[in-house]
């Protein structure tokens, strides 16, 4: 397949774009590096470095190429950002998402995978998470996603877009060969920041809440190894349907506490890392774990422990 793919210049859309290549489909990366990478865009790809808002090069883009499908990456992530700059958000994962689907419309471009989120669920009432579960989410980047996944419902009623939106639980890891990884800025995530403790970049880890009800007091969430990612994607985007949308959650069904992930990155780097106890951080999900795995007409993901484990940092 001809696949575009907008974000591929950032941590998942590099690693979805390098497992593409290497299954054999043509891919051209559409980025505007704001917070991406130019170096981590895979050999193999073109690379247009432009901006999502722009309406004309977009379909510009399109036009060049017969493109089979759009994997769309491209957004802003950060939860307690989006809560001081939700127009921001909006603009960004709204509104350039509708960019992207009028020019696909345009362009006779009908496949669709997207990047959504476990936070389209907030703080749900029950475990494991599943995807009927309602969607009530509680920050403006988690209703940002909830809203683009309704424009595709609409679009599959309208004009037959196919669409599968994959809703993560939180990436993890990098490349086995180390030649593709995470590198946000500001980092917010937590494997990450630990890591930066053990190569002394940071005198410790703060561990936000230690009164959770869980085992060891501290927050626990599912972790997906980015490549288990990639490999998702790449069965969705031949799994989609013209005309219909679907919404599968990503992640492991196991979850690991802030507090087990610190455990095994002290095992790995032999680094003491210490921590830094600190009160809960406020309207975070207590416990994001559990989901029970892919429901619906598809399996889009191998369970993989091995690669899925917080000890594979
Ligand atoms: N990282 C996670 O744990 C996680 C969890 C759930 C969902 N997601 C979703 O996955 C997607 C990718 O996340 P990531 O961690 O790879 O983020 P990232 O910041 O590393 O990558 C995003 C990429 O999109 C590009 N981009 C952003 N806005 C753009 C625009 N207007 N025009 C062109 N390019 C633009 C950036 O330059 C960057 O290369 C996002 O949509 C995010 O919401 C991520």
């Amino acid at each position: 397949m001809n696949i575009f793919i907008t974000g591929g210049a950032g941590y998942i859309g590099s690693a979805t774009a390098e497992a593409l290549l290497k299954a054999g489909h043509h891919v051209t990366v559409y980025d505007s590096l704001v917070t991406g990478h130019r170096p981590a865009v895979p050999e193999g790809a073109k690379f247009i470095h432009a901006e999502l808002s722009d309406s004309l090069a977009l379909a510009i883009a399109l036009k060049e190429d017969k493109y089979d499908a759009v994997m769309h990456f491209a957004a802003f992530l950060n939860v307690g950002e989006s809560v001081q700059r939700p127009l921001a958000y909006w603009r960004n994962n709204v509104a350039n998402t509708l960019n992207l689907l009028e020019s696909m419309e345009a362009h006779g471009v009908r496949r669709f995978v997207f990047s959504s989120t476990c936070a389209v669920y907030g703080q749900p009432d029950e475990l494991p998470i599943v995807e009927d579960l309602p969607k009530a989410p509680i920050s403006p980047y988690g209703c940002t996603k909830l809203s683009v996944e309704w424009m595709l419902q609409n679009c599959a009623v309208a004009w037959g877009l196919g669409s599968i939106a994959l809703r993560y639980f939180n990436a993890a890891g990098a490349a086995e060969d180390g030649s593709l990884g995470e590198d946000h800025d500001p980092e917010i995530h937590l494997i990450p920041l630990v890591l930066r403790v053990a190569l002394g970049q940071r005198e410790s880890i703060p561990v936000f809440g230690t009164d959770y009800p869980t085992p060891d007091g501290s927050c626990i969430r599912d972790y997906i190894h980015v490549d288990d990612l990639a490999e998702a994607h790449l069965r969705a985007v031949e799994a989609v349907q013209p005309g219909e949308f679907e919404a599968f959650n990503v992640g492991t069904g196991r979850g690991y506490s802030v507090l087990e992930i610190i455990a095994a990155a002290r095992e790995v780097t032999q680094h003491p890392i210490p921590i830094d106890p600190a009160p809960r951080r406020p309207s975070h999900a207590i416990v994001e774990s559990g989901t029970r795995g892919l429901a619906g007409r598809v399996r889009l993901i191998r369970y993989n422990q091995k690669r899925s484990s917080p000890n594979n940092l």
